[in-house]
């Protein structure tokens, strides 16, 4: 028996005991006749003792060739420490060895396996093994598998299945890129790995399993960021004669029990928002809403006064910040550089301040008197002490600029409280998104979302205003999950797809199986996925998923420990018919 007991959980009263412990050589430290080691394992470190004078020479000695990382098997006594270690659960206690056995040996770690290791990123993602048995990771992994337990618990406790979808499957055009997978047996084709089980799901509701749910995982070559992995996991759900109400419900609750169950914390009913008041007042359609500080629009106070800045912007927008009058020149200039960095767009940034004194001073005094600042300051609701941004030009950037604007003096002025939880519904979201390099309109979620039933006269008309039938779930401005209402009509299916720009053929050789699928009795029918390893990483309250996913790849899609992508034979290029381009 390799141990009788784990490092993580012996107590006072268990004195005198005999036991066994096997694990890994955290730390050592040799005082002479006296060595202490730490020995690790997944639930905890107790401290081993080893004394000249008490423990036998070739013991003593055998202690004295260990070094960090070995793994090793002790056993001996359970004793009262002289100098307690209140910091860890078995700091009333060491164990007098008098057996060690070394299982086996480790070549020192290329970094320390502590909480703060000294190692960089790229060091321990090549040995994420190692890294994985520091603490803070492991609390990471402990986390991601309660959440998932908890999932499994209360979709069961609502009579979903869950069930597997193929990971081999068909490319399309539509969404980010696909990976793909050549298939030896028909040359020349190729399988698609799944951006999401989105079709499959669907078929699951015309074969009659009216709640579907899967823990899966998804593929997409799109460019990475931190909160986004080229394979990452979704919580996927599909219901059956449900509307969107229904499943707001449903999935409201599941975060409910998901927060209460796994970190204590009730948060409360969510908030709804359309999707137009989202981005007039965040400019985001994933909007903060721990903090107020919403958008005023100042268009029509502002023109007209020779400010060429103002008078030529589509839109001129602000945000006032309670209680930073008093910003420095330096504060302000960074303010200004922060909002003119590539990523954030703004060519500038125009700012009042309401001084404590009453008096009103602004970057653009030459333009606006004190009199028609206080006209500003009043359409604000500013109070003396406060600051006023405006930025103004292009309505999108310059809302997309505002927002980040937004967060950063969110983050300056300690409103984004990682422990604070504002979950919010975003609604009525437009169905189609113009892109003006290809001339057409793509889904804004996907193609199978159903338009509101008022819009569909308006496909051919009106088509930038169609409205979907669609909803993000959105926590503390993260997107944490999003879906639809689908359309579950062969006829409308079709439509959707002409929009899209679609020929018939293109239709049916691309989604042909769907349309099929629609015309023997496919009930109404919708659901939507979360983000699951963003979700977790919101639990364990930082914003980067790597963190949370047992083997991630980099930020150049690599994974540095196995070392992949990475080329193949000659053979196996010839056996799957794949000529590479010199
Ligand atoms: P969507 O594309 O919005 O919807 O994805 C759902 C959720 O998955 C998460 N997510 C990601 N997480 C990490 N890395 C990525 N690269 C990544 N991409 C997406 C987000 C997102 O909200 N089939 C539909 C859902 C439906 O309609 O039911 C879908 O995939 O948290």
């Amino acid at each position: 028996m390799y141990r009788t007991h784990t490092c993580g959980e012996l107590r006072l009263s268990d004195n005198n005991k005999k036991v066994t412990l096997s694990g890994w050589v955290q730390k050592i430290r040799d005082k002479g006749s006296m060595i202490w080691i730490d020995l690790r394992d997944r639930y905890g470190v107790t401290q081993l003792i080893f004394e000249e004078s008490k423990t036998s020479a070739e013991v003593f000695n055998k202690a004295r060739e260990l070094g960090r990382e070995f793994v090793i098997q002790a056993s001996g006594k359970v004793i009262e420490r002289e100098s307690k270690n209140p910091k860890m659960s078995t700091g009333e206690i060491e164990i007098l060895v008098d057996e060690l056995n070394i299982l086996n040996k480790a070549a020192t770690p290329p970094f320390t396996i502590e909480d703060k290791s000294d190692g960089g990123e790229e060091i321990r993602m090549q040995y994420r093994y190692l890294d994985l048995r520091r603490e803070p990771l492991k609390q990471n992994l402990i986390l991601r598998h309660k959440i998932a337990i908890e999932v499994r618990k209360y979709l069961d406790s609502q009579h979903f299945m869950e069930i597997e979808t193929p990971y081999l499957i068909k490319s399309t055009p539509e969404g980010a890129r696909d990976f793909v997978v050549p298939s030896r047996m028909n040359a020349g084709q190729f399988y698609a790995l799944p951006q999401s089980p989105q079709t499959f799901k669907q078929l699951l509701m015309v074969a009659g399993y009216d709640k579907y749910f899967q823990i899966v995982r998804c593929f997409r070559d799109e460019d990475l960021r931190a909160d986004r992995q080229p394979e990452f996991t979704q919580i996927d759900c599909e219901m059956s004669y449900v509307e969107q109400e229904d499943i707001l419900n449903m999935f409201e609750g599941l975060a409910k029990h998901l927060f209460m169950a796994v970190k204590g914390v009730d948060i409360g009913t969510f908030k709804r928002m359309t999707y137009d008041e989202a981005m007039k007042y965040y400019g985001s359609d994933k909007p903060d809403i721990r903090f107020e500080m919403k958008f005023i629009e100042l268009n029509e106070l502002v023109k007209g006064k020779e400010f060429k800045v103002f008078d030529d912007a589509e839109l001129v927008v602000g945000i006032c910040a309670e209680g930073c009058s008093e910003y420095t020149r330096k504060q302000l200039d960074e303010l200004t550089n922060f909002v003119k960095r590539p990523q954030v767009g703004a060519n500038g940034l125009v700012y009042v301040k309401y001084n404590l004194d009453g008096t009103l001073k602004s970057s653009v005094d030459k333009f606006y008197s004190e009199t028609e600042l206080k006209k500003w300051a009043e359409v604000f609701q500013a109070k003396k002490g406060d600051l006023i941004l405006v930025l103004a030009g292009n309505k999108e950037k310059t809302q997309k600029a505002l927002n980040e604007l937004r967060l950063e003096m969110g983050n300056q002025l300690g409103l984004r409280d990682s422990k604070k939880y504002a979950p919010l519904w975003v609604v009525n979201f437009p169905m189609f998104e113009w892109d003006e390099d290809t001339k057409r309109f793509y889904a804004k979620h996907h193609p199978f979302t159903s338009p509101v039933a008022e819009d569909i006269d308006k496909l051919d008309t009106d088509t930038a205003n169609v409205m979907a039938n669609a909803y993000d779930m959105v926590i503390n401005g993260v997107e944490i999950g999003g879906g639809s209402i689908r359309i579950h009509n062969d006829s409308l299916q079709q439509k959707i797809f002409k929009t899209l720009g679609f020929t018939d053929e293109e239709a049916k050789e691309q989604f042909g199986f769907l349309l099929d699928a629609f015309k023997y009795g496919a009930p109404p029918h919708g659901g939507l996925a979360l983000g699951f390893d963003r979700l977790c990483a919101m639990f364990g309250g930082t914003d980067s998923i790597r963190d949370y996913i047992a083997f991630p790849k980099n930020n150049s899609g690599r994974d540095v420990m196995i070392n992949s992508p990475s080329n193949i034979s000659k053979a196996q290029l010839d056996e799957l018919n794949i000529l590479l381009k010199k």
